[in-house]
This record gives structure tokens, C-alpha cells and sequence, in this order.
């Protein structure tokens, strides 16, 4: 799930500069600035909600694997172990009381556990994991809302002291961890912004910590409750609401809010900026005024995408003048193509007067917009002026 990352701890800093830029239209320019952003430290959330999707590299908690071992083929699976030595085959989620102790095990030899990004992050030595001769066992304890989340177990397949996740064996429980004072996965976040983008799917991550309360979503101007057919925008108690195709106006300031017995709480504000997203990178179509042309002729060389409507390309240019320092000389323009969708033809045209030898050659085009590049050449021949026939 690449588009999750976005929503990363530090993927937000990432993307609120490229919504910046989205706006300003100088992306070379912003995503060098975001880069930049990535590598400041940000403020380290003390009790954030388990953010899906991290941008660290740190791997999951690990069990240090012991050599020469390999994994038994059996079938993985995920045990809950409670007070007294008893056992439970977990399902798809659990709930465990706040405060109490999670205690899963997982049958592998050994076994790998990732936990939600903020209980790795924070170390605090609450979670502590266990390999014993057949099982891992992992054990959080004092647990409090903020634990709620996804917790795996991969078996690992080791060859001598090289070992490798078995993804495809990997079991998953969501924990929830209801919480009476705190009906959302805290955040140390007043508002988030998020990026909503033609046709992908936008996630409001508002995680409730407990599968019972009721969850509705809200759009602050105006204050209206934000209809939740589960086509166009569909709720998942373990992941929040998804705008399945977003639209110009599902922007604006929306926020989740929870109610569970008397309790009735806000999540998160979530600023959603609609940007106006290609489908594809772009597919340039080049064309020369002539392949073959006369020294002193003129030559337009043009380079047309067609894309969605309000969907910025640039266009880059190389030509066999650049050597001689011929100066860039380009005409841009954008028109509307007709048809039923909202399409449109972003144009570049090179022009190169009075042509000379060294004009002849490969004139490549590049044109970029936020999904790639794509280059395409033609190629241009030169030919001396015919000498004048004597009579
Ligand atoms: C869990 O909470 C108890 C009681 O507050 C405390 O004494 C103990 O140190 C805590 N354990 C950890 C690992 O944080």
C-alpha cells in the first residue's frame, strides 16, 4: 500500500511541502525543499496513534535469529495466551482490556513481530518479545489506547546465519485496546494535512480504540455530517474513512467524531487539499516541420502530451545547437481537446531559425508531470544550400 505512506510521521512533513508546491506549480523546486524536509528531525510524537505505513528504516522488533535452523513448514498461527495458561486461536481482531497484558504467540522457529510504528519508536519497555524452542512469544504490558493496532508474526526461513521474513506466512491480529477516557488512537497532531488526488483513494486515518463506538464523519465549514454510503466514502474500524474517488469538493476541513455510551469525542482535524493528479506519466508525441531541411531554413520541432484537464507538464529540451550555445527558444501553450472527458494538449514547440550544420541531429523532448518522465526524439537532417546551376 504505497499511497499509506503518505500519511507516514514523516512522510507529512514530505507532504505538506508537495502540497505547497502543487499550489505554486514549481515542482523541481518544492521537491528538492521536501527532500531537504525529510531529513529534519521533526517533533517526535509522544503518544501517537500506530501510524500505518513508516518511512524509517528501522525493520521490526526482531528476535535475533538462530543459525542454522529452518523454519518448520507447518501452518503459522497466532495464540493469545491469558492468565491461568489459557490459550485462544485469535481471529481477525481482539480487544484487550487497557491496562492489561497482550500475550501473543506464534509457532515458528524463529519468528519475527512487527508492532505499531509508535511502540517501536518509543521504547520504553513495555514490549518485550521471547524465542523459545518452538514459539516467539510477544508481552505489552500497561497497555493504553494508543497500542491499538496491527501486530504480525512472520516465521522466518534461515540457511546457515541468513535468515528472510516468510511473508506469505505471516498472521495478523488488529489489537484494539478500548480505552474509557480515549475514544481515538491519540495524536500529537492538531490537524493533518492530506492529500487528496484525482482518482486514488484518500485514507482519514480517525483509529478508534475500540471496535463498538459508533464513528461518523464531519466537514467543519459548513458543519454538516459528511454522508457515509460505503461506495464513495466507506468506513473500516481498523483503518478510518476512505474517499474512494476523491472530487474538488470533498476538500476542506473534515474531522471524525466517536461516540460510545455517554461519550461523544473529535478526532484529529483533517485538512484535505484536492491537487489534480495524472492518471499516467506523460506519453509526448514529437514532430518535426521537416526531417530534412535546407542550410538558412527555419525548423519547429513540436512536443504534445495529452492529459487530463488542469494537470501541469513540463517540457525539457535537448537539440544539437546546445553545444554552439544556441539559446532555447520554445513556444508553450495548452488547449482543450474536445471528446466527453476533461482532456487537454500541453504543447511545446522548439524553434531554430536560420539553420545551420551543427543544427543537424537528435532533438529530444522530455516531458514530466508528478506521476514520470517520458522522452522522445526525431531526428533532423541538414543539407547545404543548392549552388546555383551556371549557365
Ligand atoms: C507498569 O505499571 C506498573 C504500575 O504503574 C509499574 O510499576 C511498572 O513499572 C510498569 N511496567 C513497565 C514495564 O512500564
Amino acid at each position: 500500500m504505497p499511497l499509506v505512506n503518505l500519511f507516514g510521521s514523516k512522510g507529512r512533513l514530505v507532504l505538506s511541502a508537495l502540497l505547497f508546491c502543487a499550489v505554486i506549480f514549481e515542482l523541481a523546486h518544492c521537491q528538492k525543499e521536501a527532500q531537504e524536509q525529510r531529513t529534519t528531525p521533526g517533533r517526535k510524537p509522544k503518544s501517537s496513534k500506530p501510524k500505518l505505513g513508516k518511512s524509517t528504516n528501522k525493520g521490526p522488533r526482531a528476535v535475533t535469529a538462530k543459525p542454522k535452523i529452518k523454519a518448520t513448514s507447518a501452518q503459522t498461527f497466532l495464540t493469545q495466551v491469558f492468565k491461568k495458561g489459557k490459550f485462544k486461536k485469535v481471529g481477525e481482531t481482539i480487544s484487550v482490556q487497557t491496562g492489561d497484558t497482550l500475550e501473543l504467540r506464534c509457532r515458528g522457529k524463529p519468528v519475527q513481530w512487527s508492532v505499531p510504528t509508535y511502540l517501536e519508536e518509543d521504547d520504553d519497555g513495555r514490549l518485550r518479545t521471547v524465542q523459545h524452542e518452538r514459539y516467539g512469544v510477544l508481552t505489552l504490558v500497561n497497555t493504553t489506547g494508543a497500542d491499538t493496532g496491527e501486530y504480525s508474526c512472520y516465521p522466518m526461513y534461515c540457511e546457515d546465519t541468513d535468515c528472510r521474513k516468510e511473508y506469505d506466512k505471516a498472521v495478523k491480529v488488529f489489537v484494539f485496546f478500548p480505552d474509557p477516557q480515549e475514544l481515538f488512537v491519540p495524536s500529537s497532531d492538531y490537524y493533518e494535512a492530506i492529500q487528496l488526488r484525482t482518482n486514488w483513494p484518500t485514507l482519514l486515518p480517525c483509529q478508534v480504540t475500540s471496535p463498538e463506538a459508533k464513528v461518523t464523519l464531519h466537514r467543519e465549514f459548513p458543519l454538516v455530517e459528511v454522508a457515509v454510503d460505503g461506495t464513495e466514502i466507506s468506513f473500516n474500524v481498523k483503518r478510518g474513512f476512505t474517499i474512494h474517488r476523491p472530487r474538488p469538493y470533498h476538500a476542506g476541513a473534515l474531522y471524525c467524531v466517536a461516540s460510545l455510551g455517554n461519550l461523544r469525542q473529535s478526532s484529529t482535524k483533517y485538512m484535505l487539499i484536492y491537487v489534480n493528479y495524472p492518471m499516467a506519466p506523460p506519453a509526448p508525441v514529437i514532430q518535426a516541420s521537416s526531417g530534412s531541411l535546407t542550410v538558412g531554413g527555419d525548423l519547429r520541432v513540436s512536443c504534445s502530451v495529452v492529459g487530463e484537464q488542469d494537470v501541469l507538464v513540463e517540457f525539457n529540451w535537448e537539440y544539437p545547437g546546445q553545444r554552439i550555445g544556441r539559446p532555447l527558444n520554445t513556444q508553450e501553450s495548452i488547449t482543450p481537446v474536445g471528446g466527453g472527458a476533461a482532456r487537454q494538449q500541453s504543447q511545446s514547440v522548439l524553434l531554430v531559425e536560420e539553420v545551420r550544420d551543427v543544427d543537424q541531429g537528435t532533438y529530444t523532448c522530455t516531458a514530466h508531470n508528478l506521476l514520470g518522465d517520458k522522452s522522445v526524439s526525431t531526428t533532423v537532417t541538414v543539407v547545404p544550400k543548392a549552388k546555383p546551376k551556371k549557365p
